[in-house]
């Protein structure tokens, strides 16, 4: 048998301590997939004293897990801290120099300094893994870069945050208060450790645009992405949304335009009976279209430790197996130099149905005004009604619904600040996205 792969595991909490597990618990099994052992030989975290629930002992530990990734006696390094820049970032950039393989879930620093990362790698002739950095343990990066070659791709799109997805699913099932879930969400390991990365969207919009440049061949670019998160998504929202037959999912979409390359994320209604609408919980969705093959929906966990750490396991064993000097998989499936310049489509030019909540002055006219504010902008309305309390108090606010047949992003822009003027609204419209996937 051949020398077993050493490896050091730089991040030792949700999913390092996880991997950690499997990794003892499984040696035997993995010698004989990859014919031969994996040894954890070095491990850096933060806190030297905490007990994490696994054996260390005869394991090097490293204080500074950039002195380990520098220096330490190991094939691989598999970076699990987390963040964009700093010790993540300084590790990760100490291997690649010195041609050690990285294997990371970090998806904040590879939407940041990915391709700068990859060419690193290509030079050194190492490899940079990163399959769980997108949707838990779906495998979706080596589906994309690897199995579909060849395949022009026009859209990706999907479920891709599992704690907004866990968030949205216990309030709408459970009417549990957005609070709530999202302690649940980080108790049980799903949440980034700032979790305004989560709800916000912006974890979602650097999934996305790795999985952009992996469709679409560009330099990663996390920046352009339209951004909206679900901290304004309420109860009152996801009511009515599934009164008119749709459920709200936090989506990242990226598709090919005739001007340029869409990249969004924000709350989206789809209808109750796609099959996206019944992703639930924790789990993400990918759904990708392409030419030769068409569509293809991935569907399984995508956040928490054991999910997280069996897509870094299988990074780790796709070393293990490879042979010294073989050819090495481009990191975004293709030479880093072959990259091209993203060039961005105008969000205003999105074209698809929305659903629009007003909170109104309770006085003669405003459904009238509101209905020909949307007609002098061109926008057809599929649906308008009142909600009203059956008794409501003198003065109180009502609510008035709106759902448009497909129109354009700036129409429906202008027709919601035109309305705002009128000076009968209370509070903030609330717009929400309605996208109707082609089968699933
Ligand atoms: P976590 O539970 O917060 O663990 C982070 C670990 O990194 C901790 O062990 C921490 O040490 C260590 N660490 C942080 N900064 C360090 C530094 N400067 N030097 C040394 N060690 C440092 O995070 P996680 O949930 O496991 O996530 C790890 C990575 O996987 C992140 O990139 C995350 O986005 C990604 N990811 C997570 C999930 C998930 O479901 N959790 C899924 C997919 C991808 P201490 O323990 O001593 O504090
Ligand atoms: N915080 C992330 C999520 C972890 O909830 O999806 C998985 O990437």
């Amino acid at each position: 048998m051949a020398d077993a792969l050493k490896i050091g595991i730089a991040g030792l909490g949700t999913v390092g301590a996880s991997l950690v597990r499997i990794l003892q618990q499984r040696g035997n099994e993995l010698a004989v997939a990859c014919g031969r052992g994996i040894t954890i030989t070095a491990v850096s975290a933060r806190d030297r004293t905490r007990d994490r629930g696994v054996d260390l002992s005869g394991v090097t530990w490293f204080d500074d897990p950039v002195d380990m990734a520098a220096g330490a006696d190991i094939d691989v390094f598999v970076e699990l801290m987390g963040g964009a820049e700093g010790a993540a970032d300084k590790s990760v950039r100490a291997a690649l120099a010195r041609g050690v393989h990285v294997v990371t879930a970090n998806k904040a620093l590879l939407a940041r300094h990915g391709v700068e990362l990859a060419k690193t790698a290509e030079e050194k002739g190492a490899l940079l893994n990163y399959e769980a950095a997108v949707a838990g343990g779906i495998p979706v990066i080596k589906t994309m870069r690897e199995s579909l070659t060849g395949n022009t791709f026009s859209r990706v799109y999907g479920i891709m945050n599992g704690t907004c997805n866990y968030i949205l699913t216990r309030m709408e099932k459970e009417g549990l208060s957005f609070e709530a879930c999202l302690k649940e969400a980080q108790r049980l390991g799903y949440a980034e450790a700032d979790p305004t990365f989560d709800i916000e969207g912006n974890d979602t919009a650097h999934k996305l645009a790795i999985l952009t440049t992996l469709a679409f061949g560009n330099k990663i670019a996390a920046d352009d992405i339209y951004l909206e998160g679900i901290s304004n998504i309420s109860i009152d929202d996801i009511h009515a949304a599934a009164d008119l037959g749709y459920r709200i999912k936090l989506l990242g979409v990226a598709q090919k335009t005739e001007t340029g390359i869409e990249q969004r994320v924000h709350p989206t209604m789809v209808p109750y009976d796609s099959v996206i609408a019944q992703v639930d919980g924790v789990t993400n969705a990918v759904a990708i279209e392409s030419d030769i093959l068409g569509e293809l929906l991935m569907v399984g966990p995508g956040a928490g430790g054991n999910a997280t750490a069996s897509a870094v396991l299988g990074d780790i064993t796709d070393i293990a197996k490879s042979r010294p000097g073989a050819q090495r998989v481009p990191a975004f499936g293709r030479p880093a130099h072959l990259l091209e310049t993203y060039r961005q489509a105008e969000m205003q030019s999105h074209e698809g149905g929305y659903f629009i909540r007003l909170a109104v002055q309770d006085r003669t006219g405003v459904f009238a005004s509101i209905a020909s504010k949307m007609a002098e902008n061109g926008i057809s309305l599929e649906s308008i009604m009142q909600r009203s309390k059956k008794q409501h108090a003198e003065g109180e606010p009502q609510t008035i619904i709106l759902v448009t047949h497909a129109t354009m992003e700036a129409s429906v822009r202008k027709a919601v600040a035109s309305i705002k003027t009128e000076g009968y609204l209370v509070g903030e419209p609330q717009v929400i996205r309605i996208e109707r996937p082609k089968t699933v």
